[in-house]
């Protein structure tokens, strides 16, 4: 039987993981591409950590570019993250003749256009399942599996330490730094966890998600980010009462009429009833809704050594099959003439809270406020207090314009029984996302 010869760059979690599957899962995949997929060399800066996997010294290479300069390779696969060395790598390897395989959503987001256009014009494939839902085959439905489909909206709980933080905090009105400690006592967040809680690592997936759902890379700096270092349990709690749980989503819309996409990453109340609020801990989970086919829904493990490896080894069954060899959707880097929806102009429900003096008439004056910009209001919290005491008021708006509500919360922040400035919140009701867009 022929194979499918691989160089690996990069044996840390993903990369072992990598190698040891392709050890248990060789023969079936084998049997299942008609081709043998075999790692031929591997470079690892720790040559320790690779011996350790089991790497044989004959198949290590110190240098990655000895590596991807070797004629006898057919697929280069980079694990070793960064977008310094990374991006080089993987130029370097597609000149040189090869496809390859890679993970590292940070390189995609930021240079993913670039890339995918070098690898098209050398008639190469740059494939990348690992990058976003670790072990969910979810480009793959993107690319394949909903072809047929116009992408209308896809809301995805994409960053597993994130999930694991807000299910914590809810279920156990744990503060945001206990959870943290205890994610990272349980290896579920890194020592320096900014790129994930800050919501980074979620905008960096938004941007492949958006490359392959409308072939469409926006540019990374321009994707509203927020993340969820500043959730108040408060929040949570009054948003349990109201039937909603908060989660970290990244959200994509598309509006065909005015040829713009939504592309935005902040923490979001759903109703409990949707199966996305009931995602916990840190798993991942992806709702897709496309025109022909409805809703969709994509779950499980979106990162760690194992499952990031499944979807790495599916890329390269894909290679071994030949699969496509003409990309179908994106990966081209081809630019669809679309732009992104300014997040001033996105409409939403809203949850707010107030911090307000308790005295009569501060709700009507709020109220006017808002319907001053026709935005109204659609329930209210405001738990008993003692007269001139502070107490929270929490408002849900029905949908309204994101400038809109921003500018009357900055009003009402100036009146003075207004304590603190407004707690603001984005509400989605993925139920009635039919007939969102236009
Ligand atoms: N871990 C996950 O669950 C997960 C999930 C999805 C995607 N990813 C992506 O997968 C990629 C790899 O992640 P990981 O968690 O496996 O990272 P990792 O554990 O840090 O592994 C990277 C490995 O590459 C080595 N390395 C760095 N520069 C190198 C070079 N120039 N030549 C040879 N080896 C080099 C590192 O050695 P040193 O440690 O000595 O520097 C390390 O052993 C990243 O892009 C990440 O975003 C990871």
């Amino acid at each position: 039987m022929n194979a499918l010869r691989i160089g690996m760059v990069g044996l840390g979690t993903v990369g072992t993981s990598v190698w040891k599957n392709l050890r248990s899962q060789g023969e079936l995949l084998a049997a299942r591409c008609g081709k043998a997929l075999r790692i031929e060399k591997v470079s690892e800066k720790n040559r320790e950590r690779a011996r350790l996997a089991g790497v044989p010294e004959a198949q290590m290479v110190d240098d990655w570019r000895e590596l991807v300069r070797d004629p006898s390779l057919d697929v280069v696969v980079e694990l070793i993250g960064g977008t310094g060395v990374a991006a080089e790598l993987i130029r370097e390897s597609l000149s040189h003749g090869k496809d390859v395989v890679t993970a590292n959503k940070a390189l995609l987001a930021e240079q993913g256009r670039e890339l995918t256009a070098f690898a098209a014009e050398r008639g190469k494939r740059l494939l990348f399942e690992a990058s976003v839902a670790g072990g969910i085959p979810l480009l793959l439905a993107l690319r394949e599996g909903l072809i047929a489909n116009e992408i209308l909206s896809l809301h995805g709980i994409i960053n597993g330490t994130c999930n694991y933080l807000l299910s914590a905090m809810t279920s156990r009105a744990l503060s945001f730094q206990e959870a943290l400690r205890e994610a990272k006592e349980l290896g579920y967040a890194e020592a320096d966890e900014t790129l994930d809680v800050a919501g980074h690592d979620t905008a960096h997936k938004a941007v492949i998600l958006s490359a392959l759902a409308y072939g469409f890379w926006p540019a990374l700096y321009e994707v509203h980010t927020e993340g969820i270092q500043n959730v108040d349990p408060l929040d949570l709690h009054f948003a349990q009462e109201l039937g909603y749980r908060l989660k970290l989503l990244a959200i994509l819309r598309s509006h065909p009429k005015s040829g713009e996409i939504e592309a935005r990453v902040h923490p979001t109340l759903l109703r409990k009833g949707h199966l996305l609020s009931s995602v916990r801990g840190v798993f991942n989970a992806v709702a897709v809704r496309g025109d022909v086919v409805g809703e969709t829904l994509f779950y499980g493990r979106g990162a760690g050594g194992d499952p990031t490896s499944s979807a790495v080894l599916s890329d390269l069954a894909s290679l071994a099959r030949r699969e496509t060899t003409a990309p179908s959707m994106v990966p081209s880097g081809r630019q669809v003439a679309l732009t992104l929806r300014p997040m001033a102009e996105i409409l939403s429900r809203y949850y707010v809270r107030f911090l307000v003096e308790d005295h009569p008439g501060v709700l009507a004056e709020i109220a006017r406020i808002f319907a001053a910009r026709n935005i109204s209001i659609s329930s209210v919290i405001q738990p008993e207090g003692h007269r001139g005491q502070t107490v929270p008021l929490i408002i849900l708006l029905h949908q309204s314009q994101e400038a809109d509500v921003q500018e009357a919360c900055r009003i009402i922040e100036t009146l003075p029984t207004v304590k603190r400035p407004a707690i603001l919140l984005r509400v989605e009701d993925l139920d009635g996302e039919e007939g969102r867009s236009s």
